[in-house]
């Protein structure tokens, strides 16, 4: 009988994180997913991003839900039966969609709220600023991945409105994008909602400096994707000597974040037994945030089974929101 040799085995990998940092620093070019910029310290740094005077995309939006939150309501319970609850996939602190949930709230009285945020800390933020200003809102806070939330949504019963804004869907491939959406839409029923924010594509006289302002702190929060792989994984990062650097990808029509490597240097990253090497100018992708045109958000929207039934613009065409019906 042949005995297998034992392998040297690898740490295991106990940090949620790990697994995410380990593959994306191991591969060919190297990258790293966007869900770890928003622990407590990023949340609260991408907080500080959305009142920056370049990143226009939380303002304009804010404007357009300010405008038409009555016809968005108005549309979402349009014939439901009991009252329409609310989940928002990616919350953040919740203060946009407070314009909502009131404008719910004076038309049908007491509404549920299921923020899901991969951050407990804007989870917390969120409910708690909703319980002290909004007492007829009901809170429910999830705190986990979009994908791991399905199961919940469905829960909520047959009517709901499902919050997807902020733009974070550019924050994927279009593939993943229609492939989340798609499960949202599975988890609803005809009558359903979904309500997707969209950055649309702009002068990159506009669009870059969103993406890195000038007094540094969408440079901060893009670092601080290092500084947490040294706060929770013994990762030995000089955070100073990565650049931040935000590109257009006139292929992908989306701005790329990227932490650029200053010389070549050697990381050690303790908990996951691995060593990284970069390369002088070597990058790290950390992000990506895709414009959109309407044929590409009309074309995500149906590839996910949606019927895209009222867009919402600013009159300079920054933003759109869309609302998007099961039919
Ligand atoms: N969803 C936001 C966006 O794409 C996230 C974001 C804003 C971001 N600024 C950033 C992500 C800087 C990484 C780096 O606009």
């Amino acid at each position: 009988m042949s005995v297998r040799p034992a392998r040297s085995p690898r740490p295991p990998d106990l940090s949620p994180i790990a697994a995410d940092v380990r593959r994306g620093l191991t591969a060919t070019p190297k990258w790293l997913p966007a869900r770890l910029f928003y622990d407590r310290r990023g949340s609260e740094l991408f907080d500080a991003i959305t009142e920056l005077p370049e990143y226009y995309l939380t303002r304009v939006e804010y404007a357009l839900l300010e405008r038409h939150a009555a016809d968005i309501v108005e549309r979402a319970i349009a014939g439901a039966p009991r009252p329409v609850r609310v989940v928002e996939l990616g919350a953040g602190s919740g203060v946009k969609t407070k314009l909502l949930l009131q404008a719910f709230v004076s038309r049908q009285g007491r509404t549920l709220y299921m923020p899901i945020d991969v951050s407990e800390g804007a989870l917390r933020a969120c409910a708690l600023r909703l319980w002290r200003e909004t007492p007829d809102v009901d809170v429910q806070p999830l705190a986990m991945r979009h994908e791991d939330a399905l199961p919940a949504i469905t829960s909520l019963g047959p009517r709901r409105l499902v919050l997807f804004i902020g733009s974070s869907i550019g924050n994927l491939s279009d593939a993943e994008a229609a492939r989340l959406l798609g499960s949202v839409r599975r988890c609803l029923a005809p009558g359903g909602a979904l309500l997707l924010g969209a950055d649309r594509v702009k002068p990159l006289s506009v669009l870059l400096p969103a993406y890195d302002d000038a007094a540094g702190v969408t440079a901060a929060f893009n670092r601080n994707v290092l500084a947490r792989i040294n706060r929770e994984l013994g990762g030995r990062f000089d955070v100073e000597r990565f650049d931040h650097e935000a590109r257009w990808n006139p292929d992908a029509a989306a701005v790329e974040m990227h932490l650029v490597s200053r010389g070549a240097q050697r990381v050690q990253i303790e908990a996951l037994e691995l060593t990284v090497d970069f390369a002088d100018r070597e990058s790290i992708h950390t992000e990506s945030s895709a414009k959109y045109d309407d044929a590409r958000i009309h074309a995500l929207i149906r590839a996910a089974g949606f019927v895209p039934e009222r867009d919402y613009q600013d009159d300079r065409g920054w933003f759109g929101l869309h609302f998007c019906r099961v039919e």
